[in-house]
């Protein structure tokens, strides 16, 4: 039976209006948990390996024990997007430490941990975001110091896409305590300078994003010098140009921050041939 959108909980299939968990699940009681978010094309997964293997890292840093392949999460993954009938979709999977009287400490003894997976129709970034560049403000980074755990503990990232929203623009950089731009709310953050593309280095105050990674390759093979450092705002706004990447934003550029112009004030060029290089990686066979 095709059913558009799906959830698969804890063992079974089932319309995504009728999935629920338990209020003493400890996802809901203290974000003890972590998610990745997988995006298809043309039906296929994208990246789904590097996705799968910092899922496991994630579990690792939090000691919640689920051996994904036993599990045969990525079997039900694809089980998922073949029920739901679409081609483009975004995969949510969560995990849990699972349900247990509210205790801060570990349970024990340890419950099963809480899967969940949703499948949904993809809503991808209007094409003209793309074609014009889009608007950022900055926002203080107010995260804990492990952003490297992809932890569904979300707030100080929610709190500043809010404000982002709030003004009407598509993303927050989030600026930490040493004036450094560490990413944006729910994307990597780079900037272009004299041709070379700067972004912040992988460790625990940014995500260890797969688009990210997958773009400083192709900028690599691109034969654009790529250089990971702490870079200030000024350095943002003084740049020739910023993009940002995502699992759904994929490559996307920046033509205002905190209502100054960057650069020319519209997509660059080391942005744009990084952008269609990512796109080719999706139509190459
Ligand atoms: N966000 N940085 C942060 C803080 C993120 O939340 C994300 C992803 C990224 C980009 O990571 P990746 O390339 O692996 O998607 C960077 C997801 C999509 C989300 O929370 O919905």
């Amino acid at each position: 039976m095709k059913m558009p959108e799906i959830a698969f909980v804890n063992g079974a299939f089932m319309p995504l209006e009728e999935a629920v968990v338990s209020i003493e699940d400890r996802g809901f009681q203290f974000a003890d948990g972590v998610y990745e978010v997988l995006a298809t094309y043309g039906g296929q997964l994208f990246a789904a390996q590097a996705h799968y293997q910092r899922l496991e890292r994630s579990l690792e840093a939090l000691h919640i024990e689920l051996d994904i392949k036993a599990y045969g999460l990525h079997e039900l993954v694809l089980e998922g997007i073949e029920r739901s009938g679409f081609t483009d979709v975004l995969v949510y999977i969560q995990v849990t430490r699972g349900v247990a009287p509210r205790h801060h400490e570990f349970p024990v003894p340890k419950p099963e941990p809480t899967v969940v997976v949703t499948v949904k129709k993809v809503r991808r970034p209007p094409a003209e975001f793309y074609r014009n560049g889009v608007e950022v403000i900055t926002q203080p980074d107010l995260r804990w110091q492990r952003c490297d755990i992809k932890s569904i503990a979300l707030l100080a990232n929610i709190l500043a896409k809010q404000e982002a929203a709030a003004a009407g623009v598509y993303e927050a950089l989030l600026v930490n305590g040493e004036g450094h731009v560490t990413e944006g709310s729910s994307t990597s953050a780079f900037c272009v300078r004299d041709g070379a593309v700067w972004t912040a280095p992988e460790g625990p105050h940014i995500l260890p994003s797969i688009t990210r990674s997958i773009l400083l390759e192709l900028a690599r093979a691109c034969d654009i010098e790529v250089a990971e450092a702490h870079l200030s705002v000024d350095q943002y706004l003084r740049a020739d140009e910023v993009f940002l990447a995502g699992t759904t934003t994929e490559a996307m550029p920046v033509v205002r921050i905190d209502g100054r112009q960057i650069g020319r004030g519209q997509p660059g060029p080391v942005t744009q041939r990084i952008r269609q290089a990512f796109l080719q990686t999706l139509t190459a066979d």
